[in-house]
């Protein structure tokens, strides 16, 4: 009896003492580091960091109606940044839990990082998401690091090489073509009507990484859209409270509706994925290695086996290209379509510079090498005017 109390006011003590040097010491070490170089932040509270500071922000700014439309959007997207930065200045430390954060600002600082990253070799690794990230966009590229981020990249990347990308315009074009009788047709014979335009251009997005990356169309990845919008709900909700971890095991209404959705997009996936006599055309010998997909497909039986990959981590991989791939596009389509509501003289000129280089009409469908003369048009999407 006497050795079991010793015993078990030894584990106390041992756990206390952890808890003690995780969520005090370590943070007050970090931020005597910071503060030494004159680098400071908002106040850190054990166990939540600034979790509580950034939801209220973050709630607030949305909770404002837009004031016009602006460039200057970070206030409404991410607060804490317009705020603390006025405060303790561009650089500072703020804490999420735990984890220390170091918000950077000076271009100088930010090229560093962003170049010296990601590879084996590189100095700054990828910062370790929560876990949560992978319902939405899947253990792959986004996640990996190290070496295996090396061997997926080397896989993937032939898909995404200049002259790959280029014979993707047809089906661009034909995806924006249907999407332009489609709206004809709904609104024939109205003089005047309304189109959700961001809608829209989620679906024609949607249609484009389908057939650019996995050969199908948008109706195949139908499910796999719906699941994965409803997806980034859960998730960006479940990203706002502080991670505990072990939390997302816990049969909450949250985790089991995000749970159920992963379930059903794995099942997609494994049926887009599963060899078929028609589609599944391996790449061999430089054949059939136009789609991301068969790419992933043929590394499944590499003849080394270090270069394979498995069923489990080509669904990953699938997971987000699905989601990258409609999400990045659509917005920045829409916001670059707003801007040009909102400005028309330079709406006016793009049109008159597309006139000019593919017909009156677009008579002649555009070409790669077309979209290359579009100055004016890539100087508006790169917001690199004036
Ligand atoms: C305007 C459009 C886009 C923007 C602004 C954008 C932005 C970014 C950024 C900032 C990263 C780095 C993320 C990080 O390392 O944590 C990234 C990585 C990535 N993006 Fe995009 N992206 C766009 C379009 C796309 C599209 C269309 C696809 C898919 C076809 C895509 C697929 C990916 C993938 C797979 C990665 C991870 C790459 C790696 O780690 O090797 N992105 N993107």
């Amino acid at each position: 009896m006497h050795s079991f109390l010793i015993l078990s006011l030894t584990i106390i003590i041992f756990f206390f003492l952890r808890l003690t040097y995780s969520i005090l010491w370590i943070p007050r070490k970090t931020q005597l580091h910071f503060r030494r170089q004159g680098i400071t932040g908002p106040r850190y509270r054990p166990f939540v960091g600034n979790a509580g500071e950034i939801r209220e922000l973050a709630a607030a700014a949305v909770s404002r109606p837009m004031s016009g439309i602006s460039h200057d959007i970070l206030q409404r997207v991410d607060p804490r940044y317009g705020l603390w930065s006025v405060v303790h200045g561009r650089t500072f430390l703020f804490w999420f839990g735990t984890r220390a954060r170091l918000a950077i600002a000076e271009p100088e600082m930010v090229k560093e990082v962003l170049l010296n990253t990601s590879s084996p070799a590189g100095t700054f690794e990828r910062m370790e998401e929560t876990p949560l990230v992978k319902y939405l966009l899947g253990d792959g590229l986004f996640r990996l690091r190290g070496a295996r981020w090396a061997h997926h990249r080397r896989i993937i990347s032939p898909a995404f090489n200049m002259e790959r990308v280029k014979e993707w315009v047809p089906v661009m074009l034909g995806s924006t073509v249907r999407m332009l009788n489609k709206w004809e047709k709904e609104n024939e014979g109205k003089a005047a009507f309304e189109i959700e335009v961001h809608k829209e251009l989620h679906n024609f997005t949607a249609d484009v990484i389908s057939r650019v990356a996995f050969g199908s169309s948008f109706d195949e990845g139908r499910r796999i859209f719906q699941l994965q919008e409803e997806q980034m709900l859960n998730v960006s909700q479940a990203l706002r409270q502080v991670y505990i971890p072990g939390f997302r095991f816990l049969p909450t209404k949250r985790n089991r509706r995000m749970w159920s959705i992963d379930k059903e997009i794995q099942k997609v996936l494994q049926n887009i994925i599963k060899p078929t006599s028609h589609k599944d055309h391996q790449c061999r010998n430089g054949k059939n290695c136009k789609y991301l997909l068969n790419l992933m497909k043929s590394a499944r039986m590499h003849e080394r086996e270090e270069e394979r990959i498995n069923n489990r981590e080509i669904i990953e991989e699938c997971k987000s290209f699905y989601f990258a791939g409609k999400e990045t596009g659509a917005n920045f389509l829409t916001w670059a379509l707003i801007l040009l509501a909102e400005h028309q003289e330079w709406q006016h000129r793009a049109r008159q510079e597309v006139i000019q280089i593919c017909g009156h009409q677009c008579s002649a469908a555009p070409r790669a090498e077309d979209l290359a003369k579009l100055n004016l048009v890539s100087k508006i999407l790169h917001a690199r005017l004036g």
